[in-house]
């Protein structure tokens, strides 16, 4: 086996020293072997294998399209560009919600077939079995509560969840019932900010945030949206760092021109 001793990898363990010690744990998605080297290079914590990738990568209105075979293709990429970050691979719509057995059987797929880290599944109560089943055989596995994109044909839309008393409520003792089987971080999307700081504090596991304000031990984002890839998505929750988009348009749009004025390639540029 070789094992590179510079590079201190980051763990399930490390994510939770990081809550103990009160410092917010970072969190990007990445879905191809380039970006997650630069991610990782930039010192990322943990790298999501989001099966946000329907979206941003196929082009999908929704995530529920994407299959567990492709999930894994991204994974693996992902994976071969990582030397530091812990990579969390969600588990897509429709490979985990038939039984316990067909769920752990796509965990292990994951794990066994990419070499990522851990695994992410949507939901509380209703598929703690499953969780129970996949954490039991030895994989970590990450919880998701509060807007689950794989459910948003019972939502409806994707505007914030949580906001009355009694899905609150359901929310904490979710987070709390995946704490106590086993779960070693839960992700927290587009819920009120005061719900999302009790649920924190209440529990030892950290919470990572997308649209739950800052008092989560962590934040994520879909790291196409923070770089400014879709020039139309622009929820308030989302902090753009760059605008890819029109780097890129105008990058582009140069080449073209070039290319047509036969000004590329140059002396200098041709053998
Ligand atoms: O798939 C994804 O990108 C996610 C994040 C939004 C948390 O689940």
């Amino acid at each position: 086996m070789s094992v590179n001793k510079e590079i201190k990898r980051v763990t399930t363990h490390t994510l939770l020293k990081l809550k103990q010690e009160g410092t917010p744990i970072s969190m990007l998605t990445a879905y191809d072997y380039s970006f997650a080297r630069l991610i990782d290079e930039a010192g990322i914590d943990a790298i999501l294998v989001g099966d946000s990738a329907s979206n941003v990568m196929a082009g999908h209105e929704t995530t529920l399209p994407i299959t567990l075979d492709q999930m894994i293709y991204h994974a693996a990429s992902v994976i071969r560009g990582v030397s530091k970050a812990l990579v969390v691979v969600d588990l897509p719509f429709g490979s985990y919600q038939g039984n316990t057995k067909e769920a752990l059987a796509s965990a292990i797929r994951i794990m066994k077939e990419t070499g990522a880290h851990a695994v992410k599944i949507e939901g509380g109560a209703e598929i703690a079995e499953s969780i129970k089943r996949i954490v039991d055989a030895g994989i970590p596995v990450m919880g998701h509560l509060g807007l689950t994109p794989q459910s948003i044909y019972k939502f409806g839309t994707y505007s914030v969840r949580a906001k009355e008393e009694a899905e609150a409520n359901k929310l904490k003792s979710d987070a709390k019932l995946l704490e106590e089987i086993g779960c070693f971080a839960v992700v927290l999307e587009k819920i009120p900010a005061t719900l999302a700081a009790e649920v924190s504090k209440s529990l030892l596991i950290p919470t990572i945030g997308i649209g739950a304000g800052n008092q989560c031990d962590g934040q994520v984002l879909v790291m196409h949206d923070m770089l400014g890839l879709n020039n139309t998505f622009k929820p308030r929750f989302l902090r753009q760092y760059l605008d890819l988009h029109d780097q890129v348009v105008g990058a582009v749009g140069k080449y073209v021109s070039d290319v047509k004025a036969r000004s590329f390639p140059s002396e200098s540029e041709q053998y």
